[in-house]
């Protein structure tokens, strides 16, 4: 997406690879909206701390960033010897996919290159197979993404009043994002609509992240706290949901996103408002047999118990990130950081393959290639 700072626009990626210097490029999330900066992790240990930090997040980009730390760490071996170099791989893989738990997008791209890589007869071949293929995995990604906007598109009307949760857009993809893919779409198509988005306590990422997404693309928008959603829709000033995912089960269609999602879908059903999650093909989960068994992260306490923000700067200079303690010193909190969805509260699955029931994607599945 491009990026304008100070009247001057350039395209990034979210994540990217630096080549001659086997280091993985990130756009330094914790400090948006105030400050744009990119960020490069030296090897893969730093790379699985970029993702555990939060530096990059979102299921895509941390596909992303898992395919490419494997590439890293496959390329920073030194030696011949193949099952040295499959130990050290092992290591490498284990490290970024404890990296975060929820999102399934790291290990279905990081497994996908260990079995291409497995065609290689040397560590040599192996390297480049690892690195081709994270390329590939990225590109991909992007692909995907613009294809759900081409599928997604067609559900945004002029004058419509769209509601998203947390930040499923370009930052939490390579680029273009997923529930935002069709607002991009449907603007490019000249329509005009209007973009709630949930500030997404604890982390604010839809106050911080989609909101200035939604800002650099000039689309219409506003936050709004995360308990007014069920207020404009009994008024009738929602007339569609966009969200997107971290885990969706293949098998059942059950969809795990960041916390609130349930509650919104279970609004949105009260009230008749479509409800849509718009995904890629890397988001699914065709191993799980119940939303029960996804590995839901717990975060740290002190996310709800207090709010990260900017102190005012001086001149253009943004100031300061600060933490600020909200809540009751001497309580404590309980911080998971997803829940799970069930089908039936689900309008469709926007993919890259068309827009599917929750429960058709099993069909999706005869249809890959792998
Ligand atoms: O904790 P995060 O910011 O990594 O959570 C991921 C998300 O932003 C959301 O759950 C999002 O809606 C899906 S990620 C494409």
């Amino acid at each position: 997406m491009n990026v304008t700072i100070r009247g001057r626009s350039r395209h990034h990626r979210t994540v990217s690879f630096d080549a001659p210097t086997n280091s993985v490029v990130l756009v330094e999330q914790r400090l948006l909206p105030h400050r744009f900066e990119l960020v490069k992790t030296a090897d893969y240990r730093a790379t699985a701390a970029a993702i555990t930090d939060m530096v990059v997040r979102g299921a895509g980009a941390i596909g992303a960033t898992a395919a490419y730390g494997l590439a890293q760490g496959s390329r920073a071996f030194r030696g011949r010897d193949l099952v040295r170099f499959e130990a050290h791989v092992e290591k490498v893989y284990q490290a970024l996919k404890h990296a975060r738990p929820t999102a399934v997008d790291p290990v279905n791209a990081m497994n996908s290159i260990r079995a291409e890589m497995s065609a290689g007869g040397t560590v040599a071949e192996r390297q480049d197979i690892a690195f081709a293929a994270a390329m590939r995995f990225a590109d991909e990604d992007v692909r995907h993404c613009e294809e759900l906007g081409r599928h997604g598109a067609p559900l945004i009307r002029d004058g419509m009043r769209v509601l998203t949760h947390c930040n499923a857009g370009w930052l939490a993809f390579v680029d273009v994002g997923t529930a935002t893919a069709p607002m991009y779409a449907a603007q490019a198509e000249g329509r005009k609509f209007h973009v709630y988005c949930d500030e997404t306590r604890p982390r604010c990422q839809g106050a911080s992240l989609t909101a200035w997404e939604l800002a650099q693309q000039g689309i219409q928008h506003q936050v709004i706290a995360d308990n007014a959603a069920g207020f404009l829709m009994s008024r009738g000033e929602i007339d569609l949901v966009i969200v997107g995912s971290d885990r969706v089960l293949g098998k059942t269609g059950e969809v795990a996103n960041k916390i609130g999602t349930y509650t919104k879908a279970v609004l949105a059903n009260r009230h008749r408002i479509p409800f849509y999650v718009a995904i890629p093909l890397s988001t699914i989960d065709w191993e799980l047999d119940s939303g029960l068994q996804i590995p839901i992260e717990d975060r740290s306490g002190d996310e709800v118990l207090g709010a990260w923000g900017v102190l005012p700067g001086s001149g253009k200079r943004p100031g300061q990130r600060a933490y600020v303690r909200i809540a009751n010193p001497t309580s404590t909190a309980r911080n998971p950081g997803f829940d799970v969805t069930p089908p039936e509260l689900i309008t469709g699955i926007i993919t890259p393959h068309g827009i599917l029931k929750p429960r058709e994607l099993k069909k999706l599945r005869k249809q890959l290639p792998h």
